[in-house]
């Protein structure tokens, strides 16, 4: 089987990035003062614009042509057809089933999983009205104020990220907590803050085997034990403060947690991708049923345009494209997810689990190892606090960095203050603040013009030298910019959904099965192997620790 880096295609924009390497973004905006309208497409409240990349219509049509040589179409068909897309693990991935509400069938080994989903979705309204209107009530008939999730990976940080996000469309809410690490001194520190008395704990993990949801978990029914104990709750009341949201019932049934209280998610849902389903139960929880349905209504909006539009003016086609090739022609090695909203601060760390847990592979879904580069390493941070900690790299590193900045035209709560005027011209510093970034990365500001800020006095005569090349800006930094209507329920599902396809689309083109996570086991057995010999008291007996002096040298230090 021909690689997709043996293919004419690729050949083609190998060529293509050759013969172009040498405009830069600021010739290209000289040569086609239309480019910005030109290359800004628009769907579900979203607004892109991606004229500051490194292409032209050619190098789009090249990149369309490498898309269908990876048989893109009929991929993107399997992936919503319940097609077993994730081949190493004989699976669906079925993520977009979870928000289409349409009554078509779908089946999964013979079994039509709609009205799972749909009965599903009852179970999460029941509850989560229950909790909020306070007819399910604690131990001792106090009204739930506190939902702790204890989880990690795609079963925290999705629902960690929304909760955050949509914090401005919270009413009456219970207050939500996200314990993940085996971090002790944190997780007593969470504890001390605790009223048993109105407080569940949902326990999250698809597996129901991951050790440091596994460990919190039993740690914290041992510490409501004997919280009952001190506030004199009967012992029998304690398993049903515990929930558990898995697709592993049984193991679940073992650690004593009702079976009424534990919500499924399938197989057919990988972690990072599985905040549509149960997992995202403390989003009803916190928002109310009808804002979790807005959520999931948003990611099928996003989903019928990316399999309906047109490619030039599909935005997860678009976007998977130009970080190909930026990452397989270009060359740049990495990728900044910069929001300007500090209700987004947590979709970077969502992002590296989802593209680098989903891409960061390399062998070919063939099994064959691969030849050309693959995910970019996904970073950042939210503006404009970024502006004062890495932005010095983005503007004047020898690394050029591809950004996708990430803004809302409208804040929510501008309604919620007299002083309108004046929070408005606030959200405007922001706007300001995250255009002037992409403005300054793409133009630069090269010698002539930094010297004629030394006109107004920026450098005294005899600085001149050797002082002023500092405030260049070399410029051609290329970026993407997402304005969103406002962040709202369905604009975030609209762009979580937007990632999860563009990921998709990369995924496809690598021909990387973007669905398992083998990288992530053999840490976590080797830490088991640790675990055991840090609890000996004698030196490492079993050879293969012998080299870990880390674990010998520690045991000197524990109290
Ligand atoms: O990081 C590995 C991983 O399996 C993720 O894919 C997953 O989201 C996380 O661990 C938690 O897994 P679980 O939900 O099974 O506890």
């Amino acid at each position: 089987m021909v690689t997709i880096d043996k293919t004419i295609s690729w050949k083609n924009l190998e060529k293509h990035q050759h013969e172009t390497a040498t405009v830069t973004l600021a010739e290209m905006f000289e040569s086609d003062p239309s480019r910005s309208t030109k290359y800004t497409i628009s769907a579900c409240g979203l607004h892109l614009d991606f004229s500051k990349n490194f292409l032209y219509d050619k190098t789009l049509n090249l990149l369309f042509e490498l898309a269908k040589a990876a048989h893109l179409p009929d991929q993107i068909s399997a992936l919503f057809a319940g097609k077993r897309v994730n081949i190493s693990e004989n699976k669906p991935a079925l993520h977009t089933a979870l928000r289409d509400s349409t009554k078509s069938e779908l089946l999964v080994d013979g079994v039509d999983i709609k009205p799972l989903i749909e009965g599903s979705l009852t179970r999460i309204e029941i509850f989560s009205e229950k909790i909020r209107k306070g007819v399910i009530l604690g131990p001792t008939g106090k009204k739930i104020k506190t939902i702790i999730n204890i989880g990690i990976g795609g079963s925290e940080i999705g629902p960690k990220m929304v909760n955050c996000a949509l914090r401005s469309h919270k009413n009456n809410s219970p207050n939500i907590k996200f314990l993940s690490n085996v971090d002790i001194d944190s997780l007593l520190g969470e504890l001390d803050l605790v009223d048993i008395e109105s407080t569940v704990f949902i326990v999250s993990s698809k597996s129901f085997e991951t050790i440091e949801t596994m460990e919190i978990a039993k740690f914290i029914q041992k510490w409501g034990k004997n919280e009952f104990s001190r506030v004199g709750i009967d012992q029998n009341k304690l398993p049903h403060c515990f929930y558990a949201i898995t697709s592993n019932t049984k193991r679940a049934s073992q650690l004593n947690i009702p079976t009424k209280n534990i919500f499924e998610i399938w197989d057919w849902v990988g972690g990072r991708y599985s905040v549509w389903s149960s997992m995202g139960l403390s989003i009803a929880l916190s928002l109310g049923y009808k804002k979790f349905r807005d959520f999931l209504e948003g990611a099928y909006v996003m989903d019928k345009h990316f399999i309906s539009e047109d490619w030039r003016k599909n935005i997860p086609i678009i976007m998977s494209l130009i970080t190909v090739w930026n990452r397989n022609f270009k060359k740049f090695s990495s990728q900044a997810i910069l929001p300007y909203s500090d209700m987004l601060s947590f979709l970077p760390a969502y992002l590296q689990q989802l593209t680098m847990e989903s891409n960061g592979k390399s062998v070919n879904r063939a099994g064959h190892q691969i030849n050309y580069e693959t995910a970019p390493i996904m970073w950042g941070d939210r503006g404009t606090n970024f502006q004062h900690a890495f932005s010095q790299h983005l503007h004047q590193s020898s690394t050029i960095t591809p950004c996708d900045f990430i803004i809302a035209a409208n804040p929510n709560k501008l309604n919620d203050t007299e002083l309108e005027d004046d929070a408005r011209k606030i959200h405007n510093t922001m706007l300001a603040n995250c255009f002037a970034q992409s403005k300054a990365l793409m133009e630069g500001r090269n010698l002539n013009s930094t010297k004629s800020q030394s006109d107004k006095k920026m450098f005294a005569p005899n600085q001149l030298k050797h002082i002023i090349t500092q405030h260049v800006f070399p410029g051609n930094r290329p970026s993407n910019t997402i304005i969103m209507d406002k962040i709202t329920p369905r604009t975030l599902g609209s762009l979580i959904a937007l990632y999860e396809h563009k990921t998709f689309c990369e995924g496809i083109i690598w021909n990387i099965n973007s669905f398992d996570q083998w990288g992530v086991e053999f840490g976590k057995s080797l830490a088991k192997d640790i675990a055991n010999n840090l609890s000996k008291s004698s030196s490492a007996t079993d050879p293969s620790l012998l080299t870990d002096s880390l674990t010998e040298n520690v045991k000197k230090l524990i109290e």
